[in-house]
């Protein structure tokens, strides 16, 4: 009997010894799960997070007939109408009338020092405004404007504007078109000098571009529309529609600025129609991209390569950004508050957009009194003030902001899906944001390469024609072997 209950005792103790050790080791395991658990959480949240900004959505469906002009029963008129631009004797005595009135109310507040560290300098807005009154030749500037056939075409109820240049080549140089497409506050006019370059023949190149610039719905003398949700991307399905007009069905599509994202749109819901895309804005800003940079300043030439320095101190570029970016958050919010004060004055007006050539063309412009406009003429860059100001349209041309701000999230899709079309990017020296090009290939998986300059900034067509209409020849020749 005694062995059996010593052998029972025994085993009691070493069950009560087992559940010593278990409650230690009980709680062991449990840091051990919990751990565990967390570390799942942790990597799923990971997981997530890597999807959700590499995984390709899928594009939604476009209406590509959407009727973007007044409600009408008149069937839609589709010709081609031959359109001139004419500044009037009455514009030209209205502009006279409210110079006067500026002349008289001056002077008013100085700038501060020697910089554009406020806003525009006051001696060089006095600048320029000189040369607006005294200098400016309109009825030159009018013949020079025209000096290009432009038509007008009713797409999806608006009267679109565009300047077509056809080339006259003999048989054996083939003609290939392409629509170039403008940003803010730009417009047609700044591809003016590269026009004749992309229509002439060049040694070592068997093809020339028949050239087709439009004007966005909106700008100058293209209508706007009275409807809201006018984002890039629906700008880019009438661009497309405006080719078909035209009679292509195939073409090429070069863009900066605005006119990069609605030509990077165009290739991405048209890939079998775009033969090649060109951009002098060659970035693509999604989060993935946005992370890599803020992490990339650790190690910037790991991330950057030869561009690093175009890209980082990442303080430096983000202040920069953030001091330049705010007439973004405003004509992204309130177009219209700011449009119609611009509307009301062309001083006003052209202080604004000169602000805007002076930062985006050479960052160090700023801490000069000149603001670095002596390097673009002051009537090129007039002709765009005059445009803006003789057809009213910057209110309309500011919305676009508020319309790709509002749809941002279609934005983000379509910044998502990979394009099949062969792509090229031009990098200007001053260009607001750089990306390498093993970033650019998430987007543009059929990108054939990359130009970097040292110089020129955001307005390559208006301030570097002659590099950029090389750029374009190079690139489609090599649209053209792929
Ligand atoms: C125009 O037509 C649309 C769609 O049919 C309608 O929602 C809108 O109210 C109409 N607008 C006017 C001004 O009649
Ligand atoms: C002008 O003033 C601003 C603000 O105080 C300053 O940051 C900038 O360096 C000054 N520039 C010059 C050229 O004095
Ligand atoms: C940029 O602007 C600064 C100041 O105006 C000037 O010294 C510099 O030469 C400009 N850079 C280029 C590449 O033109
Ligand atoms: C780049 O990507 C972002 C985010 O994915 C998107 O919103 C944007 O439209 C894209 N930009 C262009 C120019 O395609």
């Amino acid at each position: 009997m005694a062995p059996k209950s010593t052998k029972r005792i025994k085993k009691e103790q070493t069950n009560i010894n087992v559940n010593k050790i278990g409650t230690k080791n009980g709680l062991f395991n449990l840091c051990l799960l919990v751990t565990s658990i967390v570390a799942v959480l942790i990597g799923l949240a990971f997981f997530q997070f890597y999807v959700s900004f590499t995984t390709v959505p899928e594009l939604p469906n476009f209406d590509l007939d959407k009727w973007w002009g007044p409600n009408t029963t008149k069937l839609q008129d589709t010709s081609i109408r031959h359109f001139r631009i004419v500044f009037t004797g009455a514009m030209q005595e209205n502009l006279r009338v409210l110079f006067d009135y500026y002349r008289g109310r001056r002077p008013r507040a100085k700038s501060l020092n020697e910089s554009w560290s406020y806003g525009v300098h006051s001696d060089a807005l006095g600048q320029f405004f000189a040369h607006w009154q005294f200098k400016y030749p309109f009825r030159e500037r009018v013949r020079y404007l025209n000096k290009f056939n432009h038509f007008k075409t009713n797409i999806q109820g608006l009267d679109i504007h565009f300047v077509h240049v056809k080339p006259k080549v003999d048989k054996n140089i083939k003609v290939l078109p392409i629509i170039l497409v403008h940003g803010w506050p730009g417009s047609f006019r700044d591809f003016f000098e590269v026009i004749p370059i992309l229509t002439t023949p060049r040694p070592g190149y068997d093809f020339v571009f028949e050239v087709i610039v439009p004007s966005l719905p909106g700008f100058v003398y293209s209508q706007a529309t009275t409807k809201t949700g006018m984002a890039t991307y629906e700008i880019a399905i009438i661009m497309r529609n405006l080719m078909r007009r035209i009679g292509h069905n195939k073409f090429y599509v070069q863009g900066g600025d605005f006119g990069h994202t609605i030509g990077s749109h165009m290739a991405t819901l048209f890939p079998d129609e775009v033969l090649g895309f060109h951009t002098n804005f060659p970035v693509n800003f999604s989060k993935l991209a946005q992370l890599i940079w803020v992490f990339g300043s650790i190690w910037p030439t790991m991330i950057g390569g030869e561009h690093s320095d175009r890209m980082y101190p990442l303080k430096e570029k983000l202040s920069y950004l953030i001091e330049e970016s705010g007439y973004m958050h405003l004509q992204g919010t309130k177009p219209d508050t700011i449009g119609y004060a611009l509307q009301n004055s062309p001083v006003g007006l052209a202080a604004y957009i000169l602000d805007r050539y002076m930062i985006f063309t050479n960052s160090s412009n700023k801490d000069t009194v000149e603001g670095g406009l002596e390097s673009i003429s002051s009537t090129d860059l007039l002709d765009n003030v005059m445009l803006y100001w003789i057809t009213e349209s910057m209110t309309t041309s500011l919305r676009l902001y508020k319309e790709s701000f509002v749809n941002s999230e279609t934005e983000q899709i379509l910044g998502r899906v990979p394009t099949t079309v062969p792509t090229w990017g031009l990098r200007m020296k001053y260009e607001l944001v750089h990306q390498p090009d093993w970033i650019l290939k998430w987007k543009y998986p059929a990108l054939l390469g990359t130009t970097t300059l040292n110089v020129g900034g955001h307005f390559a067509a208006l301030e570097r024609p002659r590099e950029l209409a090389e750029d374009i020849f190079i690139a489609v020749k090599k649209f053209l072997k792929y």
